[in-house]
């Protein structure tokens, strides 16, 4: 049977367009939720990330500011903007993308960032608070966007065997926390499996539902992923493609063509975890900008 494909971008576009009508809510009572988005170094693919979310605060009536730093913009400089951002009013987000070039202290950044508006929720204080299962916290946005996805697709979670492949900070480290919290859209048994993993395919076939990322392109195969498993793809990997016009195509964690047959349920790169990772980016800022204000979620 052909495997349900989970439709990330209308998924995001139905959280976008009630993060909007949430907004126009709040600039009747004059406050504009404001994100800055900070990038050092001219990486490609990041710049075109902070770019699509510049964009998407404008389609939603947020306030934002984007800041595009040299390559060689020292540790201080990057810093003192940080600590601006956390004195300015205006903004109630901020998200510096990650990874920065090497000369910078990624973690005393990340430090840096109120906690209040850090709305990537890398900041020690947040990880805490997830860990902690307080819903004063903000979740990393690739992770909550993961869960949305499953929720939204009417894939439950409980007693489920979830394999995660990748341990990041980002991705896999939270991820596990918010799968195996209680509630809707927890429950779950997690594994979180890695590059060291010992014997990696007879975990991941283990798998009820089974999430890539690792951030290598194509890397699980069919012998990966046992009949029937939902996979879902968190990886966007550039790969080299002289037959399209960028001189590139997009390709995810998952080899698509031949796991896709096994599974019941699959997303797809793109159009699946990547627009939804903006959307939480949007809902967490808007979060931010409550929270800031002492106004309750209506
Ligand atoms: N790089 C890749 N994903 C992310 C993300 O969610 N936030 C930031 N700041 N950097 C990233």
């Amino acid at each position: 049977m052909a495997p349900k494909l989970i439709d990330g971008k209308a998924i995001a576009r139905a959280s976008l367009e009630e993060t909007r009508l949430a907004t126009d809510r709040l600039k009747a009572r004059e406050l504009t939720p404001g994100l800055a988005v900070v990038l050092v170094g001219d990486d490609p693919a990041s710049r075109a990330y902070v770019r699509s979310k510049d964009r998407t605060c404008r389609e939603l009536g947020f306030y934002s500011e984007k800041f595009e730093l040299s390559a060689d913009t020292p540790q201080g400089e990057l810093l003192a903007l940080v600590r601006s951002l956390n004195a300015n009013p205006s903004i109630h987000g901020i998200l510096v993308q990650s990874p920065p070039p090497a000369h910078i202290d990624e973690a005393a950044v990340i430090d840096a960032i109120d906690p209040r508006k850090d709305v990537d929720g890398f900041h020690a204080l947040n990880v805490a608070r997830l860990a902690m299962d307080d819903p004063r916290g903000f979740v990393p946005c690739t992770p909550l966007g993961c869960v949305r996805l499953l929720e939204a697709s009417g894939i439950p979670t409980g007693g489920k065997n979830v394999v995660i492949l990748g341990r990041s900070m980002i991705v896999g480290k939270p991820l596990a926390l918010l799968l195996m919290r209680k509630g809707a859209g927890g429950d779950a048994t997690v594994t979180v499996a890695h590059s060291r993993t010992r014997d990696l395919p007879e975990v991941t076939r283990r798998a009820d539902i089974l999430i890539a990322a690792i951030g290598r392109a194509e890397y699980v195969r069919a012998e990966h992923v046992r009949e029937g498993a939902v996979v879902i793809d968190v990886g966007i990997n550039r790969v080299g493609d002289p037959a399209s016009e960028k001189g590139y195509r997009l390709v995810g964690d998952v080899a698509f063509g031949e796991v896709a047959p096994r599974c019941s349920a699959i997303t797809p790169v793109p159009g699946g975890v990547g627009p939804m990772t903006i959307a939480m980016l949007m809902a967490n800022t808007l979060k931010a900008c409550r929270q800031l204000h002492n106004l309750p979620e209506d």
